[in-house]
C-alpha cells in the first residue's frame, strides 16, 4: 500500500503495543515522535533539553519543533514508501504540515475511554534493551527481566490527567479533521491486547 498510515488515539490507548503488528503486516517503519523525543532527552541534545519540560508536565512540544523532526526523518531512505506514524500528528497544524510533505492513506484510531487509561499508563513498564512494552496488570513481564524494566517519568497519575486534558483539547479534534477527509478507521480499543490486535489487523488488511 502506498503512502503513510497514522496510528491515532489517546495516551495509553495501545498505539505502541499495536504498532509492532502493523509494521509486520506492512513493512513500513514505525515513526514514534514520543520515542524520538525520549531519545533526544536521554542524549541531552538541544532538542531534548527543550522538549523535556513539556513532556514531564504532559504538555505538547511546540509544533515547529515536531514538524522539523518529522521532515528530517522522512528524508531517510526507509521512508520512501511511507511510514507508520505513532503519536504524530497531534494538532491540526501538524496534520496540515504532514499533508504538504507526504500522502496519508489511512488513520487507524484506537478508541479507549478515559476511565481505562489511567490503569494502563500507571502500570506500564518498558524494557530498555528490547523496547518491549509491558503492563503489571494486563501484560505482566517475565520474572527474569523484571529487574531491568523502567517506568516512564510521565507515567504518573497526575501527569496522565494533564496528558488526557491536552489530548481532548488539542488532539481529539484531529479525528473529525481526518474523518471529513474519509481517512479515519475507528477500532474499539477496549478488549484485550490480542482482541484489539485482531481488529487492527483486519483494518490494515482491508486497506
Ligand atoms: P508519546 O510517547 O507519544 O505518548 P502518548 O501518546 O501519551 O502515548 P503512550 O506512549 O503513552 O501510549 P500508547 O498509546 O503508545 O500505549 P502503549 O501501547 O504503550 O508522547 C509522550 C510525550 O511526548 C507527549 O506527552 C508530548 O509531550 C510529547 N510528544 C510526542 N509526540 C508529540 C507530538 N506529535 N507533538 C507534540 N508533542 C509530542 O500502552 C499503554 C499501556 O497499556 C502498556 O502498559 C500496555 O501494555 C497496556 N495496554 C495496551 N493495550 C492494552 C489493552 N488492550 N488492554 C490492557 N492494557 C493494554
Amino acid at each position: 500500500m502506498a503512502g503513510s498510515i497514522v496510528l491515532f488515539g489517546p495516551p495509553g490507548a495501545g498505539k505502541g503495543t499495536q504498532a509492532t503488528r502493523i509494521v509486520e503486516l506492512t513493512g513500513k517503519p514505525q515513526v514514534s515522535t514520543g520515542d524520538m523525543l525520549r531519545a533526544a532527552v536521554s542524549a541531552g541534545t538541544e532538542l531534548g533539553i527543550e522538549a523535556k519540560g513539556y513532556m514531564d508536565s504532559g504538555h505538547l512540544v511546540p509544533d515547529q519543533v515536531i514538524i522539523g523532526l518529522i521532515e528530517e526523518r522522512l528524508m531517510e531512505p526507509d521512508a520512501t514508501n511511507g511510514v507508520l506514524f505513532d503519536g504524530f500528528p497531534r494538532t491540526v497544524p501538524q496534520a496540515e504540515a504532514l499533508a504538504s510533505i507526504t500522502q496519508v492513506s489511512a488513520v487507524i484510531s484506537i478508541e479507549v475511554p478515559d476511565g481505562d487509561i489511567v490503569d494502563r499508563i500507571v502500570g506500564r513498564r518498558m524494557d530498555p534493551d528490547t523496547g518491549d512494552i509491558y503492563n503489571i496488570s494486563f501484560k505482566p513481564p517475565p520474572p527474569e527481566i523484571e529487574h531491568r524494566l523502567i517506568q516512564r517519568k510521565d507515567d504518573t497519575e497526575e501527569t496522565v490527567r494533564n496528558r488526557l486534558e491536552t489530548y481532548h483539547e488539542q488532539t481529539e479534534p484531529l479525528g473529525s479533521w481526518y474523518g471529513s477527509r474519509g481517512l479515519l478507521i475507528p477500532v474499539d480499543g477496549c478488549g484485550t491486547i490480542a482482541e484489539v490486535g485482531d481488529a487492527v489487523t483486519s483494518a490494515v488488511i482491508n486497506l
